[in-house]
């Protein structure tokens, strides 16, 4: 496979290079004194993210394929413009096509506070890996500072309403699973894929991750922390423009069906998603657009 375009008339300020690793992927690494990090064009993706005096804070899987109609796993992958399977076509790409599709570089620079924000942009009318039923363009932005900072702004570009979910598909580090908890879901009605699709209504107490655990949090934009025992951190994800929260792991016999994840990768990571899904999925109009965000941040516990 030839290498993927290299950008080469974008100026990149200090700290900030790109190169192609693996080949054919092309990405832009980040090391500042504030943190370090790598956003790929493919999905743009975020795939690593180290805050300055922090364990990493994203997980990737070893077993990620790197190919252009692939998904990356792990990181950030970007569901859009449908989250899980397209409910008009069970043959389009799951998590839609944006994460599959080859963004453009439009700009790397470093603010006052050394952070540096990268932007990316996309158009479904340019080189779409699956043929998109409502033509959408999207810009993407992540900012590497002592947090991480990510959006993803949809806009309709068609002359119909469009239906519109998504999610920012964190990946996040955790020391071991079985020991991690997660507050900020109190009270909250969750869609329990693995149960029958019912809705269920989460309890007071802190959730742990004790089995296979595929659930969307509805009409939530609370705060989420992770208390990671084993790494003696708490990541807090904080979110905008989202009313749904994904919390994921798949545990043993799916993550052994999976080809591109380990078998023993399960118990060190967890994703906690910024989305907007199933009833929260909502129609954006021809011309409006929509902007979701996210924030890790990391402490000590
Ligand atoms: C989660 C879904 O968001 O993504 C799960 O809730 C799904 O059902 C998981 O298995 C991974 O999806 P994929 O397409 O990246 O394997």
């Amino acid at each position: 496979m030839n290498a993927h375009p290299m950008p080469s008339d974008i100026d990149l300020p200090p700290g900030v290079r790109l190169e192609a690793c693996p080949e054919p992927m092309v990405r832009l690494v980040v090391e500042t004194p504030l943190a370090s990090g790598h956003l790929y064009l493919h999905g743009a993706h975020v795939a690593h993210f180290q805050p300055a005096g922090h364990h990493q804070t994203l997980f990737m899987s070893a077993r990620s394929q790197w190919a252009r109609h692939k998904p990356i796993r792990g990181g950030i992958p970007l569901c859009l413009p449908w989250f899980g399977a397209n409910p008009a076509d069970p043959s389009a790409p799951m998590h839609g096509i944006a994460r599959l599709t080859e963004w453009s570089l439009v700009s790397a620079t470093a603010n006052a506070a050394g952070e540096i924000v990268a932007t990316l942009a996309m158009d479904s009318a340019t080189n779409p890996p699956y043929p998109c039923p409502h033509p959408f363009k999207a810009i993407f932005t992540a900012v590497f500072g002592t947090t991480l900072t990510v959006s993803l702004e949809i806009e309709n570009t068609g002359a119909d309403t469009m239906p519109v979910s998504e999610a920012l598909h964190t990946y996040l580090t955790v020391g071991d699973v079985r020991q991690v908890s997660i507050r900020g879901l109190a009270g909250c009605s969750f869609f329990d894929r693995l149960d029958d699709a019912r809705t269920k209504t989460e309890g007071e107490a802190p959730i742990t991750i004790t089995g296979e655990t595929d659930r969307v949090y509805l009409d939530t934009d609370a705060d989420v922390v992770v208390s990671d025992p084993s790494l003696g951190r708490e990541i807090t994800v904080s979110k905008r423009g989202s009313a749904s929260t994904v919390v994921w792991n798949p545990w043993i016999a799916k993550a052994a069906a999976m080809p591109d994840f380990g078998d023993d990768e399960w118990p060190g990571m967890l994703c906690i998603e910024t989305a907007n899904a199933l009833g929260n999925a909502y129609q954006l109009a021809p011309g409006a657009k929509h902007t979701i965000t996210t924030t890790l941040a990391c402490g000590k516990l």
